[in-house]
């Protein structure tokens, strides 16, 4: 079976707990394609040929989930020609046979634009914040302040910018439990298979 769940949103909404679980209740691969900018972002030296070099090692770096990879991420992810290195991979993974979940920003708006499942997945970004700030420490004015600062350069830059695909079901965390979110997610997904 072929079958693609698109979930896009902004950082710390949930989606990555929302694709882990989706995939492990249906049997589907899943893929946080953030890792991938990430993984060029940290490669450090000319973005394009990191993106177009990429080897599935280089996903399995410690150091990807800080705020300061996060940030090198959204810069290297504005580069029109670093997006199209990585866009092949993406789809290959995403018509793989027996399905799968792929994260993001631009998934079901340019990635898999006909995805037989889109979530938008989204809260405020006082609570992304603050969700974030449990796992990382630290100030909390300063997580909010790179929240906000990494929203701005995803929604703002021309290619592929962060919006949800006029398709897409629209999940709103701010004030949901994480099993509420899975448990609507999943019934969505269980709906159109
Ligand atoms: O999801 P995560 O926070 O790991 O993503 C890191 C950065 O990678 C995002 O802020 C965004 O700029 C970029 N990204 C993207 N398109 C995707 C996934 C991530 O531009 N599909």
């Amino acid at each position: 079976m072929i079958f693609t769940v698109a979930i896009d949103g902004p950082a710390a909404a949930g989606k990555g707990t929302i694709g882990r679980a989706v995939a492990a209740r249906f049997g589907f691969a899943h893929l946080d394609t953030g890792l991938l900018y990430r993984a060029v972002g940290a490669k450090g030296g000319d973005p394009v040929a990191a993106a177009e070099g990429l080897v599935p090692a280089d996903l399995e770096r410690w150091d990807l989930r800080s705020l300061e990879a996060g940030q090198a991420a959204s810069k290297v992810a504005a580069i029109p020609a670093v997006r199209a290195a990585l866009v092949a991979f993406q789809q290959r993974f995403a018509r793989a046979e027996g399905g799968a979940v792929l994260d993001g920003r631009d998934i079901g708006t340019v990635i898999c634009p006909a995805a037989e499942v889109k979530l938008y997945v989204t809260a405020s970004p006082e609570v992304r914040a603050h969700r974030r700030w449990l796992e990382v420490g630290g100030d909390e004015a300063r997580v909010l302040a790179e929240v906000l600062e990494r929203d701005a350069r995803d929604m703002g830059r021309a290619d592929a910018p962060l919006r949800a695909a006029e398709d897409a079901v629209l999940i709103d965390t701010s004030a949901m439990p994480v099993d509420e979110a899975v448990a609507r997610a999943i019934s969505v997904v269980a709906e159109r298979m």
